[in-house]
């Protein structure tokens, strides 16, 4: 089912004529995706890469990148984007919008009160130089059409498109940028998955080969290389997780590669170990079925004596979907938010 605002603002489309420019990120799923193939002159600028995929699947034209509207090289009649989780990513697109609008082009903006479209309405207006109209849809949900004037003070963006050291622990230095989800700290749950392979790499050997699956900015193969492991694929589906991690493998000079892809699905080797945690959220619900789309790639990735350290937060019954992947399940540490699982086939 599509999102609500997503489709009330989908809905308003068809009252524009001229190229139009739809941001997809969490809101958008690849089912949904197959709504747009009617809609002419539509192109999708998405940050992930499952979505960019499906889009090619259908013959929609997309792009995938790190929302740089500055790639598609194009101007729009319409730029419609169904308002992000994140603040910054919020900011740097409705910056972005009037240099990549035709003239008397329009920018929609569509989101719930709870996720403060309110207040971006009013911060669009003043720096887009007009008043926008708006209407309105169920639950507090506002859709606003903006026809920009010569723009103002930027919004603040906190500098979406730079990387910053986000921490140094062991002494290595964490680079990573907005634009992912919690881009400026390191997971509670990824430490207690290195603790345990860090225990386990001092009673075996270090690993030869690892996928780090689902990689964000790249914390479990930075300190996995610093374990000791000889090569490293890391693979995502966000583009700024990716642009992250490719940052701190060329800053570490790390053996491997940073791929982008859908759960690893179009990576087809085998690896001594695999690290994950896991997405827990998508878009604003909660999805235990992906916890199993993970398992279903961790256990396709290892190699027959291979092992596969995995995290999730407590409330995901993880010891329920695993034995119908893997021959060993052992809980080796928990706390009260999270269990980290040694996972062996
Ligand atoms: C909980 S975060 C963990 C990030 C990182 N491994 C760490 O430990 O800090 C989960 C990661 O999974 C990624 N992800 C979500 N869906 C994905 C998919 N379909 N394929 C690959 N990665 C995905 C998210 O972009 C996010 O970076």
């Amino acid at each position: 089912m599509m999102e609500p605002a997503l489709d009330f603002m989908l809905q308003a489309l068809p009252d524009h004529t001229g190229k139009r420019l739809l941001i997809a990120d969490e809101q958008l799923d690849t089912q949904a995706l197959l709504t747009l193939k009617p809609i002419p002159d539509l192109t999708l600028l998405t940050n992930r890469y499952d979505l960019y995929l499906a889009a090619q699947e259908n013959n929609i034209p997309c792009q995938f990148n790190d929302m740089d509207l500055a790639e598609l090289n194009d101007r729009y009649q319409l730029i419609a984007y169904r308002i992000s989780k994140e603040k910054a990513l919020v900011h740097h697109i409705i910056n972005q919008a009037p240099h990549y609008l035709a003239e008397q082009g329009q920018l929609l903006l569509c989101g719930y009160k709870n996720e403060g479209i309110k207040t971006y309405i009013s911060k669009a207006e003043r720096y887009l130089n007009t008043r926008a109209e708006v209407s309105k849809g169920e639950r507090q949900m506002k859709l606003a059409a903006f026809t920009p004037q010569a723009p103002g003070e930027p919004l603040d963006d906190r500098h979406y498109r730079d990387l910053v050291c986000i921490g140094e622990p062991d002494s290595l230095a964490l680079y990573s940028k907005p634009g992912q989800y919690g881009w400026n700290k390191i997971d509670k749950g990824s430490e207690a998955l290195i603790n345990a392979c860090r225990e386990y790499v001092n009673a075996t050997q270090p690993p030869s080969t690892v996928l780090d699956l689902g990689c964000g900015y790249g914390y479990l193969s930075v300190m996995a290389w610093a374990l000791g492991a000889k090569h490293i694929v890391a693979t995502d589906n966000n583009a700024a997780a990716l642009a992250s991690c490719r940052y701190n493998f060329e800053f570490h000079n790390i053996p491997g590669e940073v791929i982008a892809d859908d759960c690893a699905s179009d990576i087809h080797h085998q690896y001594e170990m695999v690290l994950c945690n896991p997405p827990f959220h998508l878009g604003f619900d909660t999805r235990h079925d992906l916890t199993e789309k993970f398992l279903h790639s961790i256990s396709n990735h290892l190699k027959n004596n291979g092992v596969a350290f995995v995290v999730v937060s407590q409330f995901i019954a993880l010891e329920t979907v695993a034995p119908g992947y893997f021959k060993s399940i052992e809980l080796v540490s928990r706390d009260k938010s999270f269990k980290v699982f040694k996972l062996s086939s």
